[in-house]
């Protein structure tokens, strides 16, 4: 077949502005935000790569669904047809809407986990290491090494080591152990992909030891995608085929709406345990709301409901994943080291190869981070020693183990020209890269520091 371009499966209908600041009101911002990108307004960014995560565009069949969303408190209809979608697609039969993926952890680990405990995942995100840890419980990643090496090319890096799975449970204790978790895709490993084969190895390590075994399914659709193109015996197979495979090897699983359910808000707890699952909605209604809305409007429902369905479309998925695959080879064309392969959602600058004059305690990632906006306003994420440097009694501080900026692409929402953009801007600011400085941290917050410290150029 001959080449062609790989095109955004969509017309646009409806369009917002984007505001141009300038070299100067962009210089100005920086200051007042302390050179830190999460105190921008969004109007001072032209591009907005900070995340994946709600900033996706929704569909005609999504708004019109919305339209019809049943706002019963008790028993909406909406909910029907959400859990209809999602126990098409995952098989689980107790299905509990959350209003972001953060609450379904939340509640889940509560019922769950106890002090002492130790939770394996291949690598926690954030939040759920957070809620794993506020249970007084260790939050234990264990990808396989080459997850955590940038430059290998291995096709699915997000795969869990099982000999160090099996280890852990053998040294903790089977009762110590609650669930095991798999996040699809990896999103704090690079987004990589976890292949069918790891999840079935998975899955009879929990039979063996009978630990329940969740999804972290954020980015299902995405790792769907990724098995397709890349694992042996699926190239035929649907996309929705292949994520009901992948479901049908679970006991449950926690879901942010937000990433491959095309929504603006919104996620769910699913599970096949009904006394875990009726004290989960205890919870709920106290947290969220009554178990058929659980901290949603109905029409958010009916816009997940849609998105789950489209986001397995393949001419969505071909696009998506290139759309990521198009910037890393941009960039990574003109020589900028990026971690390989590209990952799903977000293409990850290694700023500890290509700023190694800036020491890790200068922060060369936020170093980078910064300059990609004063450059041409682009907005990315520091994923390096300001996120998880850890501060010593001395005073010192232990590094991160690596040094990226996420530049994250929202689901729908930037064309081949926003794209292209932002390959010029971080390609102009790699050409000067010997003249970047690193940052030293002013004011921080004991915990989740990134969010609001104040940094001064070094
Ligand atoms: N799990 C993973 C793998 C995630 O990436 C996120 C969110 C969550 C859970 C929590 O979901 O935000 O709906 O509460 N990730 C976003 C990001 C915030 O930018 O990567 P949430």
């Amino acid at each position: 077949m001959p080449y062609r371009t790989i095109i955004e499966p969509f017309r646009i209908h409806s369009v917002q502005a984007i505001d141009f600041p300038t070299g100067e009101q962009r210089q100005e911002a920086l200051l007042r935000a302390g050179y830190n990108l999460f105190g921008l307004h969004g109007d001072e960014v032209i591009i907005d790569l900070l995340t994946d995560s709600g900033t996706g565009a929704m569909s005609a069949q999504q708004w019109a669904g919305m339209m019809v969303g049943d706002e019963s408190y008790a028993g909406s209809r909406s909910f029907y047809r959400l859990r209809d979608v999602i126990e098409d697609l995952t098989g689980l039969q107790e299905i509990i809407p959350t209003h972001q993926g953060r609450a379904a952890e939340k509640i889940l680990f509560t019922t769950v986990v106890n002090e002492g405990d130790v939770v394996p995942n291949n690598t926690h995100f954030d939040t759920t290491r957070a809620n794993v840890e506020y249970q007084n419980a260790e939050a234990r990643d264990l990808v396989i090494s080459e997850g955590i090496d940038p430059s290998s090319e291995a096709p699915f890096k997000g795969n869990m080591d099982v000999v160090a799975l099996v280890r852990t449970i053998e040294e903790v204790g089977r009762e110590r152990v609650p669930l095991i978790m798999v996040t699809v895709t990896n999103n704090s490993g690079g987004g990589q992909p976890v292949s069918m084969a790891n999840l079935r190895a998975v899955r009879e390590v929990c039979n063996r030891y009978e630990i329940p075994f969740f999804l972290d399914a954020c980015r299902f659709a995405e790792n769907a995608w990724f098995i397709k193109q890349r694992e042996e015996g699926y190239a035929d197979r649907t996309p929705k085929e292949i994520a009901q495979e992948m479901f049908s090897l679970v006991d449950g699983c926690t879901m942010s709406a937000k990433k491959d359910g095309l929504s603006n808000i919104g996620g769910f707890l699913a599970m096949n345990n009904p006394h875990v699952a009726r004290q989960c909605r205890n919870l709920l209604i106290l947290t969220e709301g009554f178990p058929t809305y659980g901290g949603l409007a109905g029409y958010d429902l009916e816009a997940i409901a849609q998105g789950l369905v489209e986001v397995l479309q393949e001419e969505y998925l071909r696009y998506r994943i290139r759309s990521t695959g198009y910037l890393a080879d941009k960039v990574s064309g003109a020589g900028v080291p990026i971690v390989r392969p590209p990952g799903g959602h977000a293409v990850y600058l290694d700023a500890k190869s290509f700023l190694g004059h800036i020491p890790p305690h200068e922060y060369p990632a936020q170093a980078l981070a910064v300059e990609l906006y004063r450059e041409g306003g682009v907005r990315g994420v520091e994923i390096g020693s300001v996120m998880f440097g850890k501060p010593q009694p001395d005073g010192t501080e232990l590094p991160a183990a690596m040094e990226l900026v996420r530049l994250a692409v929202p689901r729908r929402t930037y064309t081949q020209s926003h794209i292209d953009y932002v390959g010029e801007v971080v390609i102009a600011v790699a050409e000067r890269a010997e003249h970047l400085r690193g940052y030293r941290i002013v004011e921080q917050a004991p915990w989740l520091r990134h969010f609001t410290a104040r940094f001064e150029p070094v």
